[in-house]
């Protein structure tokens, strides 16, 4: 199965305030684009990307007036796929419940994995680009990769290998290793580049942060990555504005300079510069 990361969906409690937070990270954003609305129907929210590409902020709802519809507390992700037809024939045969809607001439299905995290897939059409490999679309930034927590990682990896029909790799660690597992039990990667790029399952690690010295711990909650082309000049901005934030250098991926930050609704990110 062809696949790509094609947006990242993140809650925020009031819009304007987080799209000022963001225009700091990744720059001013590029105008909300039709095929994101398309995509999204009729929330409140904001995008930054553009042709359906990027990041969206959106304001949760309250759950009882979702009338069967799903939705996440936590950043959830939109996968771009080249044809939805089997990972539906997979779902129905396993019995696992999702929505399937086809409006505004997209395709698309939501459903949980297996440790409740929201997945999002969307067939390509000609309105996408189809290039698979490319992760910026000629914006300033990139999405590197989404990270989700999962309780049981072996059995998220068979979501994402049987149902979606992805190929599980391998991590890829530096030298300089900080502390933790790469066992694949605990930690698990479909990667769509040699790059550690693509999807990142970890199970929750409660002394991740402690032992690598961070203020952040990432293995929980899941977090999305975006990598930027400056991130030394990203760093002054957070210290001048006094946002706290984790620098772990280059310690998880090689040739991979990362950060961990909350935004201001505390939802975890994590801010990449390749080096
Ligand atoms: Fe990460």
């Amino acid at each position: 199965m062809n696949w790509k990361i094609l947006n990242v969906s993140i809650p925020v409690k009031d819009i304007k305030k987080s799209i000022e937070f963001y225009e700091m990270l990744l720059g001013k954003s590029v105008c909300t684009d039709d095929v994101m609305k398309n995509i999204f129907e009729n929330d409140e929210d904001y995008f930054f990307g553009k042709n359906g590409f990027g990041l969206r902020l959106f304001k949760p709802k309250q759950d009882l007036h979702m009338e069967r519809k799903l939705q996440s507390r936590r950043s959830y992700v939109t996968i771009l796929v080249d044809s939805l037809e089997k990972i539906k024939e997979r779902l129905n045969s396993n019995q696992i419940i999702f929505l399937y809607n086809e409006s505004n001439g997209f395709k698309k299905i939501q459903v949980q994995e297996p440790s409740l995290n929201l997945i999002q897939f969307v067939e390509n059409n000609n309105q996408f680009n189809s290039d698979y490999n490319g992760f910026d679309f000629g914006l300033n930034w990139g999405i590197h990769h989404m990270n989700l927590e999962s309780l049981d990682v072996r059995e998220s990896v068979s979501f994402f290998s049987n149902i979606a029909g992805f190929n599980e790799g391998k991590w890829v660690a530096p030298k300089n290793k900080g502390d933790f597992s790469i066992d694949p039990m605990e930690l698990s990667i479909f990667p769509i580049s040699k790059d550690n790029s693509g999807l990142h399952i970890i199970k929750p690690d409660d002394g991740f942060g402690y032992r690598n010295n961070f203020v952040h711990n990432p293995s929980i909650a899941g977090h999305p990555a975006f990598t930027v082309k400056n991130l030394s000049e990203l760093i002054k901005k957070l210290q001048e504005k006094k946002v706290l934030f984790s620098d772990a250098k280059v310690y998880a991926m090689p040739g991979f300079h990362q950060i961990y930050l909350y935004d201001n609704n505390a939802n975890m990110l994590e801010i990449n510069q390749s080096v």
